[in-house]
Parts: C-alpha cells; sequence; structure tokens
C-alpha cells in the first residue's frame, strides 16, 4: 500500500500534531506500507516525518493561496481571483505529483489540501478528506468543499461533533470519526520538566504557587482573553501564576493574536508579572509536566482539541472548555473538570477547586492518565484508519475493473467506499 498525505503547514498546530501521530502509528502498525508526505511548507514537520521514514516533498504554495483564509475572503473579489488562478496552477503540478508518486489512496489534511486533492487526484485513487474542523461555519471553505465534495470518497474526522457538522453539509459523504492519538510514552507523568519561570523571564514563583498554563496557538478563539480574565477573578488568597505557551503560526491574516497584543492585555489587566510568555516551547510534555494546571479556553466549541488529550496523558488535571468534540474527551469531576465557552467566572471557580485541593488535582490527574492509556494510543488509531484505507484501496480495484467512468456516477455517490 502506497500513501499520500497532502498537509498545506509545515509548523504545528493541532492537524499537524494528529498528523504525525498518524504517520507515526500508521508507520509502526504496516511498516511495509510506504508513506509520502507533500508540504506546502518547510518546518519541523518535515524532518520529523523523514525519521519516521516518510517520504518528503516540499512544494510551497504561491504567496496568494498561502495567504487566503475565510477571513480574508471578505477582502473584495482580487484576492480571491488571484488566489483561484494560483490554486489552478498549483493543482496541475500536484496532479503531475501524484501520477509520479501513484499512491493508492491520497489522505488530504487541511482545507487547502482537500481542495487541491479534489482537483489533483488521478481518476481511479481514492481520496480521504480527514477534516478536523467545522467546515459549516467557514463560508468560503464550506462553499468549496460542497462544491468538489463528490470527489472525494472518505471523510475522517476527529469527533462525532465535526462528523454531524460536515454531514449537514455534505449529507452523501460517508463519514467516519477517528479519535485523534497521541505518543502516551512521551506524553506521560514522569520525565523532563522546563523552568518556565526561566523561559518567560519571570523571577522565580514563590513558594506554594500554583502553576496554571493555557497551551494553544495564538488563533484568536483559543480565548487567551478568557484565561487572562480568569486569573484576574481569583480570591486573593489563591497563589496562581498563568503561563501563556505557544505562539502565532498562520499565515492567513487577521485570525490571531500578535504576542503585543496580548501583552498590552496582560498589562491593561494589571497581570504583569503574574502571568508569564515562553513562547513555543520544543518539549510540550515537559512543559505540561511543568504545570499543576493545564487550560483550555477555546471560546468557540472545540473540534477536538489535543492539547486536552496530551495534559490528560501527562497525568495532569485539565480544565476543558466544554463543548463540541472537546466534550467526548472527557467526564466532568472525574478525568478532567469542565465549564462553558467563555465563560471567565466558571473557568476562575475551577482554577480555584484545583487551586485549593491538591487531593482533587492528584485524583482527577491518575484518573486522566488511565483514559489516555486507554483511549488516546497509536494502536487504535491505526487500527480504524488501515481498516478505512483497507476498504478503500479495495473498491478502488473494483472500480478500476469494471472500468467505470467517474462522470456516470450519480454525483455525491462517486468513489465512494462500502
Ligand atoms: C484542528 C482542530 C482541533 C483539533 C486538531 C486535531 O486544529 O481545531 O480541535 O484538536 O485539529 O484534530
Amino acid at each position: 500500500m502506497r500513501i499520500a498525505y497532502l498537509n498545506p503547514c509545515g509548523k504545528w498546530g493541532g492537524a499537524e500534531t494528529s498528523l504525525r501521530e498518524l504517520l507515526a502509528s500508521v508507520r509502526q502498525a504496516e511498516p511495509s506500507w510506504e508513506l509520502w508526505l507533500l508540504l506546502a511548507e518547510d518546518g519541523p514537520l518535515a524532518r520529523i516525518a523523514e525519521e519516521l521514514g516518510v517520504r518528503v516533498a516540499v512544494v510551497p504554495f504561491p504567496p496568494a493561496l498561502a495567504k487566503l483564509g475565510d477571513a480574508a475572503s471578505s477582502g473584495g473579489p482580487w484576492p480571491l481571483l488571484r488566489a483561484g488562478i494560483a490554486t489552478l496552477n498549483y493543482a496541475r503540478g500536484l496532479a503531475r505529483w501524484l501520477r509520479q508518486v501513484k499512491p493508492d489512496i491520497i489522505h488530504t489534511n487541511g482545507f487547502k489540501m482537500h481542495l487541491l486533492g479534489a482537483r489533483a487526484r488521478p481518476r481511479k485513487t481514492p481520496l480521504v478528506w480527514h477534516i478536523h474542523d467545522y467546515v459549516g461555519s467557514r463560508r468560503l471553505a464550506g462553499r468549496l468543499l460542497r462544491w468538489l465534495g463528490g470527489s472525494c470518497n472518505v471523510a475522517v474526522v476527529n469527533s462525532n461533533s465535526v462528523a454531524s457538522d460536515v454531514q449537514r453539509l455534505l449529507p452523501a459523504l460517508r463519514t467516519v470519526t477517528i479519535y485523534n492519538a497521541i505518543d502516551v510514552e512521551r506524553f506521560s507523568p514522569s520525565g523532563a520538566t522546563i523552568d518556565l519561570d526561566a523561559a518567560a523571564g519571570l523571577a522565580p514563583a514563590g513558594e506554594g504557587s500554583i502553576r496554571v498554563g493555557l497551551v494553544a496557538t495564538f488563533a484568536r478563539w483559543k480565548g487567551h482573553q478568557v484565561f487572562l480574565d480568569a486569573l484576574t477573578r481569583l480570591p486573593s488568597d489563591v497563589p496562581v501564576r498563568g503561563y501563556i505557551i505557544g505562539g502565532p503560526i498562520y499565515q492567513t491574516d487577521g485570525s490571531q493574536w500578535s504576542l503585543e497584543e496580548l501583552r498590552q492585555k496582560v498589562e491593561g489587566l494589571q497581570l504583569t508579572g503574574k502571568v508569564g510568555f515562553t513562547g513555543f516551547l520544543d518539549d510540550p510534555a515537559a512543559a505540561m509536566r511543568s504545570l499543576d494546571v493545564i487550560i483550555h479556553a477555546s471560546t468557540a466549541p472545540e473540534p477536538f482539541g489535543m492539547v486536552i488529550i496530551e495534559g490528560m496523558a501527562c497525568g495532569k488535571p485539565v480544565i476543558a472548555s466544554q463543548a463540541g468534540g472537546a466534550a467526548e474527551l472527557f467526564v466532568d469531576g472525574k478525568n478532567a473538570l469542565g465549564y462553558p465557552p467563555g465563560d471567565a467566572d466558571m473557568l476562575a471557580g475551577q482554577i480555584t477547586r484545583l487551586a485549593r485541593d491538591p487531593d482533587l488535582r492528584h485524583r482527577i490527574g491518575e484518573a486522566a492518565r488511565a483514559t489516555a492509556e486507554r483511549t488516546y494510543q497509536g494502536q487504535r488509531l491505526a487500527q480504524e484508519l488501515t481498516a478505512v484505507y483497507r476498504d478503500l484501496s479495495g473498491a478502488g480495484i473494483e472500480l478500476a475493473r469494471a472500468g467505470t467512468p467517474h462522470s456516470s456516477l450519480p454525483k455525491g455517490a462517486s468513489r465512494r467506499a462500502g
């Protein structure tokens, strides 16, 4: 089996973390399969995939395509037109690459690659869209996916919540929920830690300080504002120091905070010295082990939330914004704590509860680790995903044998497996 993975971004976002674990799990379960990865941006993912034995090609997007996002699509017709032309050109190059690689399956990660994959796929090669985000809420992407949905055989989605969203948009598309996995050896309760104060350029936190950290990219909806607001609402006897771990990653305009904006917020809320910015840390597991409580603060329903399962696997109590796919990952009060998205008061309440109760932190942390070992490890993911691939490649062979021309299949039903 030869699989070609297509991914737009080379840096670490959730979809890239998910892809890395996916590649590692498939590689381990099926060492003889040939895995290829085409990235539209160079970065750490390229090197890590190579180390896993994946054959990597980096073919950058032209700038007009790299910069286009839903936020930019309100900027008038010209950026869209330029991006449209750039997309068609890129799709032609991609089609050539796919003809050379001759994959049995094409697996795309990220909206731009879903669209490009649908345009560029060789006629009989099954296409898997790995959908990590809600499509219904994205105006341009949603429309384009609906338009090209007939070219996709299966949508693999990261939660049942995303599955419902995809089914609303594309009722005829076969949708399979496969929860993400993480390396539970790497994200584990014991191992290296980091001096977060030094990383953030702060003086050491006082004795007995509870370290509470938001680990996220700087996308606006990741809830930095809610986290900071919650920190201002803690009772004065709760000795908490906050950490913002992560940074901006996207090339898209208008969708993320800058460090400067967040620093100004900290100052405006009189939190100077109580919150540190560490930037991205190379070893997120070590960062999580160095925290007492991990915060997930997305203001909109989170499709999945890698940080939640990473924190759980590190044996830490996570306080998660309980909506969307994120709400499927834990049982509130048992292996994590939940609160309604955007509710800074409730978040402050949960931080206070954990800060005051070391036993509760311990209990939730232990239960969280057990859940991660059971549910969020790579073997389970590989089993579920390779079953989809096998099913599809069989179906692809049958279609090829029957010589069925795609154009004669009903729209939305073409090249579907099973
Ligand atoms: C996207 C989603 C996030 C999810 C990740 C991996 O980044 O927004 O919720 O954890 O993909 O599936």
